[in-house]
């Protein structure tokens, strides 16, 4: 049969007829018909698919047990973001959903309520004041908040090497039976995301940033609840309006009085499950 720039994209789908799946074949077929009218559109030169090819590979070999270069470049993209936003739409009322980043670890110290998550961790000292509620307003005792922050330096924990595995800036806490938690962390500030890698060049390349607005990570799991993966961000940082990965929504903005000590209030309202059987 002969092939052309017209007729190879029909024939492409065509060589999935035999696919099993119903899902991956709708992935694939819509994934080579956005590829090809991509290099259709840009016309693309052999010598620029082969500098994809180059940057593809470098971005495959960044990655490792604690580096994953590919998820920072679907961060980068804005790939990461959207799929965050269309899977998890939240009910009105509802605390939004943003990315999980790549420094969260399973391993955080489970500390108690009051708690100093920074320990040693450089930063302005900050109060955290937050409550967990169910969509009515009523409260959720006991639910499981793991957080996470850079320090003032804009680095986490696992990105100093001198640190080893000790963990600081980070922790497991349970809310109260009133839905509160209160701890002590740092003020977060902006940081550029990791930029030591091929991302890093390709933001250089196209004159952009790496900054992500100052920030706070939560994670808050119960029972009979959607689990929220969110961020807190501080409201005045320059980053807002161009966030390195697109995670900034409006309502996760948050005032951080300074006077007479800085400290940061929030109420999460978690979404109720909807259980498959119901
Ligand atoms: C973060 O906020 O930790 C983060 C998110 C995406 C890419 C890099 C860092
Ligand atoms: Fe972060």
């Amino acid at each position: 049969m002969h092939i052309d720039e017209h007729s190879i994209t029909d024939a492409v789908i065509r060589s999935f007829d035999g696919c099993d799946n119903p899902r991956l074949k709708q992935i694939m077929t819509s994934l080579v018909t956005h590829l090809h009218d991509f290099v259709r559109e840009t016309r693309l030169t052999e010598a620029e698919w082969m500098e994809g090819i180059r940057f593809l590979t470098a971005t495959g070999q960044k990655c490792n047990d604690t580096r994953q270069e590919f998820i920072l470049l679907s961060d980068v993209l804005g790939v990461s973001m959207l799929t965050v936003a269309l899977n998890q739409a939240r009910s009105p009322g509802a605390t939004e959903a943003t990315v999980f980043g790549p420094f969260y670890t399973d391993d955080a110290p489970r500390l108690e309520q009051g708690a100093d998550i920074a320990g040693d961790a450089p930063g302005e000292p900050m109060e955290v004041d937050v409550v967990v509620t169910a969509p009515d307003g009523s409260p959720i005792a006991g639910a499981q908040v793991d957080v996470w922050q850079a320090d003032e330096e804009g680095l986490y924990d696992v990105q100093r090497a001198t640190l080893g595995t000790r963990r600081r800036g980070r922790a497991a806490m349970k809310t109260d039976a009133e839905g509160r938690l209160r701890f002590r962390g740092v003020v977060p500030t902006a940081y550029p995301v990791p930029t030591d890698g091929p991302v890093g060049r390709m933001l250089v390349a196209t004159g952009r940033h790496p900054w992500r607005p100052a920030h706070m990570h939560f994670m808050i799991r119960a029972e009979g609840y959607e689990t929220l993966v969110t961020h807190l961000f501080r409201e005045g940082d320059p980053y807002l309006d161009s966030d390195a990965v697109f995670g900034v929504r409006r309502s996760l903005v948050v005032k951080i009085p300074s006077s007479p000590k800085p400290v940061l209030s929030h109420t999460f309202v978690l979404d109720r499950l909807i259980s498959d059987s119901a």
